[in-house]
């Protein structure tokens, strides 16, 4: 059992991690359960193996050592489902656990779902109800069939009752409990560290940071051509720093990103430094859906090169717009001549640092019952 286990316990509750925008979400989780009567296990797929994309998050977030890393590791999407889903078949059938926590949208989090509920066990899913309504995202895929196998649903805003009623979820089994990995940013904000970065890549001065993962963005050439024209225009107007996710390496590589003057291309980054850039800058140019909720609460303009989000909040209440290859450049110019006094930003409700201790009450109720 982790560190966070509780002896005097009276249930205990696997916590499921596969990937780099799980861990910030779970560590609050399990901070939180960590003072009540629950014993906890938390368990590493191993869909992300690289130290930067993987163990710097435990080093840094003060997540405990998971009890057991499954190793899964990379694949097509149905072979690494399927090798998720054995592997963590023999997980349940060895620790038997009492509630599963799945978080977020990734094959890690579908495969959990998927073999937790066959084997009659609950199932909580912490960032239920977002919807992009495009299932050519792998991630929206898993998000649908997640919601409708989970027992307890853990919206971290408050379209996420509509979409989930709009599919037929019965709302008895929705909590809107605000966003954990928001936790996760207040507390370590006063860490974060992006100074030594910029001072290693001799930028003086305004800059931007960019990043890139999305199948569609990257996986194809002319895709990767079209951004990487794009993001020429842009470093005409400023720096550009692009902390680089190993999936889009090969295809951006190819259509030219490392061999402009004014953009950085750098291995990715631990979450301290990440977010100590991503403070640190005049803009934010992605394709992440955490990126686009972490530079709403900093009040840093955010440019998301997607037809669409699964996350509106963040352009209702935040800095968040979304563009295209066309207009990345000029709406870079336009973010950047906005008023950067932050009025015109609410952070959404619930987004106050607290979700992970709300997420814990919502557990324990629940299981009481599940
Ligand atoms: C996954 C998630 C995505 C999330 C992203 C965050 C799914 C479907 N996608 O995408 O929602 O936004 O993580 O990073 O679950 N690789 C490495 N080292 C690693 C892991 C991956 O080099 O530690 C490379 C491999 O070539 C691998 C590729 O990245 O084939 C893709 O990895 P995978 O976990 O399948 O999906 P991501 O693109 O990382």
């Amino acid at each position: 059992m982790t560190q966070a286990s509780n002896h005097s316990s009276t249930a205990s509750v696997t916590h499921i991690v596969g990937a780099r925008p799980n861990f910030p979400k779970a560590a609050p989780v399990i901070a939180a359960l960590a003072n009540r009567s629950v014993t906890q296990r938390l368990v590493h797929t191993g869909q992300h193996y690289d130290d930067a994309l993987s163990e710097a998050f435990f080093r840094e977030l003060d997540l405990p050592e998971p009890d057991v890393n499954l190793g899964v590791g990379s694949g097509s999407h149905a072979t690494q489902t399927a090798d998720l889903m054995r592997a963590l078949e023999t997980e349940f059938i060895a620790s038997n656990p009492r509630a599963v926590v799945v978080y977020g949208d990734i094959n890690s989090t579908l495969a959990a779902a998927l073999v937790a509920v066959k084997m009659e066990m609950p199932v909580a899913h912490v960032e239920a109800g977002l919807r992009s309504f495009d299932r050519t995202m792998p991630e929206e895929i898993n998000r649908v069939v997640t919601d409708q196998l989970a027992g307890l649903l853990l919206t971290t805003s408050p379209e996420g009752l509509t979409n989930l009623t709009n599919e037929g979820v019965d709302p008895t089994r929705v909590a809107f409990v605000g966003n954990p990995m928001i936790d996760t940013l207040l507390k370590n904000r006063p860490r974060f560290s992006g100074s030594e970065i910029i001072a290693r890549l001799g930028i003086d001065g305004a800059y931007a940071v960019a990043t890139l993962h999305r199948p569609a963005n990257v996986d194809s050439h002319a895709a990767a051509a079209q951004i990487v024209d794009a993001l020429r225009a842009c470093s005409d107007r400023l720096p550009l720093i692009v902390p680089l996710h190993p999936r889009g390496r090969q295809a951006l590589a190819a259509a030219g990103l490392d061999d402009m003057s004014r953009v950085f291309v750098i291995d990715p980054l631990s979450y301290l430094n990440f977010m100590g850039l991503v403070q640190g800058a005049a803009a934010v140019i992605t394709d992440s859906g955490g990126v686009q909720e972490e530079t709403t609460v900093l009040g840093i303009p955010c440019l998301t090169l997607r037809p669409n989000t699964e996350r509106p909040i963040t352009i209702t209440n935040g800095t968040n717009r979304l563009v295209d290859y066309e207009n990345l450049a000029t709406e870079l110019d336009r973010a950047l001549a906005r008023s950067q006094d932050g009025s015109q930003i609410q952070v959404p409700p619930l987004w106050d640092g607290h979700a992970g201790e709300r997420i814990a009450d919502a557990l324990v109720d629940w299981m009481t019952t599940a």
